[in-house]
């Protein structure tokens, strides 16, 4: 019974963390419309209210939640957040942008459950400006990454990338239009295979919420 499984199950629910465009959050929003995709987007979260994502999020009849992180402490403002994905039904992050490091204890909550999309070709140029490190390294390619979010940066298990060829004369920013292509048709395919393969999960912060 070709797709069947997917019409009785229910879909897994989303969380997605972003600070600005959120132009990968709008890739896995658009996937999810698919009938047969094995997500949903629940809640669409930042540390910025300013966020571009926001108010498209917010048009597309997506929950949006927005709490500024100035003059917090990283713990604190972690906690909000776990506090309305929870309140969500969330049972996935998925961090698309989200550019604020998170605490260990935010991290162990989900542990296994919250996915990245970083635009290099992890382990290479974990951290920021990975298109002028790629380009100043003179590598013949570029690319993404979808990985496991684990404490440290940019470090947990790779579980899908994309190479990106660098042309002759590239800037990082034409180098990262290239790869934020790559970047849309990555995300939603690896996180549909995660769901689908993962065991199924006790609501989120049930059982590591004692940790
Ligand atoms: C994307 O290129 C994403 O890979 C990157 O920020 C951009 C967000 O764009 N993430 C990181 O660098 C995380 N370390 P978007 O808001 O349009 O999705």
């Amino acid at each position: 019974m070709p797709g069947g499984r997917r019409r009785t199950l229910a879909r897994a629910k989303i969380a997605v963390l972003i600070s600005g465009r959120g132009s990968n959050m709008a890739a896995l929003l658009y996937a999810s419309r698919a009938a047969d995709c094995p997500y949903e987007i629940v809640l669409v979260a930042s540390n910025d209210p300013e966020a571009q994502g926001l108010h498209l999020a917010a048009a597309e009849g997506i929950p949006t939640f927005a709490y500024p992180h100035k003059g917090m402490e990283r713990t604190v403002h972690d906690a909000l957040m776990h506090a309305e994905i929870s309140k969500a039904g969330a049972e996935y992050v998925a961090l698309a942008g989200y550019m604020r490091l998170l605490s260990p204890e935010f991290v162990n909550r989900w542990a296994g459950r919250m996915l990245n999309i970083h635009p290099s070709l992890l382990p290479k140029y974990k951290g920021l400006h990975t298109h002028e490190r790629a380009l100043e390294a003179g590598d013949s390619h570029a690319g993404c990454s979808v990985h496991i979010v684990t404490p440290a940066l940019d470090d947990g298990k790779v579980l899908g990338h994309i190479r990106v060829a660098i042309l002759p004369g590239d800037t990082p920013e034409a180098l990262a239009a290239r790869v934020l292509i790559a970047e849309h048709q990555l995300y939603p395919r690896v996180l549909a295979a995660f769901v689908s393969r993962a065991t199924p999960q006790p609501p989120a912060g049930v059982p590591n919420d004692a940790a």
